[in-house]
Formats: C-alpha cells, structure tokens, sequence
C-alpha cells in the first residue's frame, strides 16, 4: 500500500489541492451568524465530497445550530470501524487588515495555502476524504469507516454533544480517528496523546450608576476598569506564577516521572521559540519546562478586555463598566464545571465593596489523555514510521477538542490524533497557512494507519 498511496498521490495532488481552495473560498466562520448560508455550503461541499470518493448514506444532519456531515462505508461487520471526526468550521478572520491576502480567498506562496481553515481544519479534515478516496480506488479499504464532520467545533459543539448521545448506535466504533492537532517539526512527527480542557467564564463589573467625568469624581469614585485590573492581575502570583483561585490545583494529576522524561527528549530550541515570536522571554508557572506549562500544567488568561473610551484621541471619563473574557485551560482530572464554579466563588469575594459582580459561564470542555499502550496506538506509530522513516514522539497539546472527552465518556471510544499542521500555523490568526507537504504527507500516512489498524486487530 505504501507505495501505491505515493503514486497515487503523485497523479492526483494537484487536484487535491484544487478541491481544497474551493472549500477555503466558502466563509464557514460559525460564531457570526451572518455566515450561516456559508457554513450550510461547506456543509453541503463536504457532503459532495464525501459522495465523490465513495462514501454511502451521506447526509447533511439538521442540528439546532449548523449542520452535521454523516457518511459511511460499512464494508463487512467482522472489520474493525473507524470513526473520522473533523470539523468544517473556522474561526472568525478577524483582524482582516493583518492578512497579507484576503482570508478566503486562498493563495500558495512558499509551498503554503494561506487562507482562514486552511489548517483548522478544512485542510486536516480534507486529507482524511482523500485517504478515504485513495483507498477506495485502490481497493484497499481495510476497515469500515463513518464520517462525522461537525460545523460547530470553534463554538463549543454543543449540538455535537447532542447528536452524539442520541446517535449511539450509528456511530458505533473501534476508535475515533482526528486529525485537528499539530505535530513537532516537518521532520519530527508526533502523536497528540494529551488535550488541555477549558473554562471559559467572563465578568463584568459596575462601579457608579453612568460613565462620570474623571476630573469631577475620579479619586473618590471607584473605576471599574482599575478594578478589574487589580482583580485579575491577583489571580496569579507574581512569583510563582501559580493561580491563586483555592482550590484550583486540588484536582491536577502530575506527570509520571518517565512522561516527564519523554516531554524533556523533545527537540526544542528556546531561542527560536522565542525568536519566531518575537519576545525577549517567557514567563510561566516555576518550577516547569516551557514544553510543560504549554501542554500538561493548567492556565489562566484574558482573551478580551472592555470598558471606557476606546475611540480615537483621548476622552477623560471614569466608565461605569468594565468586562472581561476569561479561559482557563484545564490538564487532567480537573472538571470544566468545578472550575468555572471555583472561579466565580473566588471572583465575588475579591470583589472590592464599590462594584457589583457577574459572572457568566460560557461553553467548557474536559481535559483528555490518550493511553500509548494499545493498539491504536501502535498502528499510528507504525504509519509514520512507514512514512516518515522514524518513530513518531508522543506529545502533549495544550489546546482543546472538548468532544474527544464525550466520545470516551458517551461512544466509549478512544481518540487517535494524528495531527500534520504546525504550531506556527497561525490558526485562529491571521495569515493562516497549512503547507501541501503537511496535507500530502496526511493523505500519504492516513491510509496506512487503516491498514496496520485492521492488521493489528486481526492478531
Ligand atoms: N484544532 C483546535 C484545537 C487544537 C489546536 C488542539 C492546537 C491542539 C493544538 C480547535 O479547533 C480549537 O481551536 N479548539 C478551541 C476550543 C473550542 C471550545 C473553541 C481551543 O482550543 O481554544
Ligand atoms: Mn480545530
Ligand atoms: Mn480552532
């Protein structure tokens, strides 16, 4: 198979490549909701898609929100069943004046396809169509497969939650199978084994009863957005740069000292790291590699910052509110739901006595790590090894897929992330990019996963 993936590549990239702009050029930005004719069009071009390289029963599933992409191929009831998840979703492009190209109107330079999805995950989800296709012309199918592919993942895929649990029995499966991730270098690929979970709350506070002149009442009365100011820089030690939210530590796992090991085995140059980002240094929790804050240690930081005059020149008020968008990042066994709760709790008692307090919760989602001694994982290391020529590196991501905790808990299915993009990507940035080497390399290694995967099983 492995030689007959590479040819067939070879003969068909360029169209490939072609069928993904098309996908790229449809805005499916799934918070605005001035894109929901858009984010039904990719729907319905995946569903295409699906039809063309030969899935069965594809359909566009109505949901409350943005549909749901289903397509099948069930070969034989004794083969083990791949579950593909994936999501045609973007971010919003926002800034739009950072791109050097507009967002979806996709562009190759440098051996990249710039354009918003291009990596997450239009261009990740697309691979796993064209391996589907691959080894359907082939004739090399070696298990069922069931596509899932979702429009609601930048949103929290709360609807996804939904169709899953009432649809058990059509997505029985061995194993789910994601490639929305991103592996360690070109030359050093890697199997994400671990997801940070997520708490996502945001605050607002109310000082005076309507925006005030500064120079009337400012030194008397309380400003909300100094005060949130003061809240928020509280909430982390300035030493230590631990949480100091109580209790937010209680349910953290430390890592073993092997994984602690492994994470310590992986290649990374500080100086670039900080080079490509353009800071002097890092600062995160002590006592902790850069690789480990990022990945296996819990977070906490503002997304977004709202209050006075933000309009051009200066205008002297003292406003009478001020908000803020918080996430917390979760590692394994805190709960998204105990945390936001112990957030809130902690929130209102540092509360000074001038402001009124709220606290919203927005969409969560559950830590996850993936176990390596199985044979799913096995098959996966053994496909890279078969195209990369070297073993593939178990890492840690320290972003989140909240829906991989629901297949475990609600499918009873583990996750395989075999992801192919980059850190530097820029996903949910501007200048969003996915290099064809990284989208052929993912179509090349996906079809031998099937195959070491169904050989595996038969043992
Ligand atoms: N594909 C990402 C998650 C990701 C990125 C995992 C990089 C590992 C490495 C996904 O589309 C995403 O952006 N998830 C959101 C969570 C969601 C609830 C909005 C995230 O991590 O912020
Ligand atoms: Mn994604
Ligand atoms: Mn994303």
């Amino acid at each position: 198979m492995k030689e007959e993936v590479k040819e067939y590549i070879g003969q068909n990239k360029d169209r490939f490549v072609n069928e993904l702009l098309d996908l790229l050029r449809i805005p499916s930005v799934s918070a605005d909701p001035q894109y929901k004719n858009d984010v039904a069009r990719a729907a319905e071009y995946v569903k295409g898609q699906l039809i063309a390289a030969g899935a069965e029963h594809v359909e566009v599933c109505k949901t409350d929100g943005h549909p749901i992409v289903y397509g099948d191929k069930l070969i034989d009831p004794k083969l083990p069943t791949v579950l593909v998840y994936g999501h045609y979703d973007v971010q919003p492009a926002d800034p739009i004046d950072l791109w050097t190209s507009p967002p979806f109107e996709p562009v190759i330079k440098d051996e990249k396809i710039f354009a918003r999805g291009s990596c997450d995950d239009k261009g990740q989800m697309y691979m796993h169509v064209k391996a589907f296709e691959f080894m359907m012309k082939n004739n090399s199918l070696p298990c069922n497969v069931k596509f899932m592919i979702e429009g609601e993942e930048e949103v929290g895929s709360v609807n996804l939650g939904i169709f899953v649990k009432a649809n058990k029995e059509k997505l029985k499966s061995d194993v789910c199978l994601i490639s929305d991730t991103s592996m360690l270098a070109n030359d050093i690929p890697s199997i994400t084994v671990g997801l940070r979970g997520l708490a996502y709350v945001e605050v607002e506070l109310v000082g005076p009863n309507r925006d005030l002149h500064s120079g009337t009442y400012g030194g008397a009365v309380s400003n909300p957005i100094n005060a949130l100011c003061d809240m928020i820089s509280s909430l982390i030690d300035p030493v230590t740069r631990k949480i100091t939210i109580p209790g937010f530590y209680d349910d953290v796992e430390d890592i073993s000292a092997e994984e602690k090991k492994a994470i310590s085995e992986i290649p990374f140059d500080e100086v670039e790291y900080k080079r490509e980002l353009g800071i002097k240094e890092t600062r995160g929790e002590k006592g902790y590699s850069i690789i480990e804050q990022a990945s296996t240690r819990p977070t906490l930081d503002v997304n977004g910052i709202k209050g006075g005059y933000i309009g051009e020149g200066a205008k002297t008020v003292l406003p009478s509110k001020a908000s803020a968008k918080i996430s917390m990042r979760l590692v394994p066994n805190q709960k998204s739901e105990k945390i936001a709760h112990l957030f809130a709790e902690h929130f209102k008692k540092i509360t000074p006595p001038s402001m009124t307090v709220k606290v919203d919760f927005h969409h969560g989602g559950e830590p996850v790590v993936v176990p390596m001694d199985c044979i799913e994982y096995q098959a996966a290391s053994m496909a890279y090894e078969d195209t990369f020529g070297k073993k593939p590196l178990p890492v840690r991501a320290g972003g989140s897929i909240p829906i991989v905790a629901l297949f475990e808990n609600e499918l009873g299915v583990k996750s395989m992330m075999m992801g192919f993009g980059l850190d530097t990507d820029n996903i949910h940035s501007p200048n969003e990019n996915f290099g064809i080497f990284n989208f052929l390399k993912g179509i090349e290694t996906l079809p031998l996963f099937y195959k070491h995967y169904a050989d595996l099983k038969k043992k």
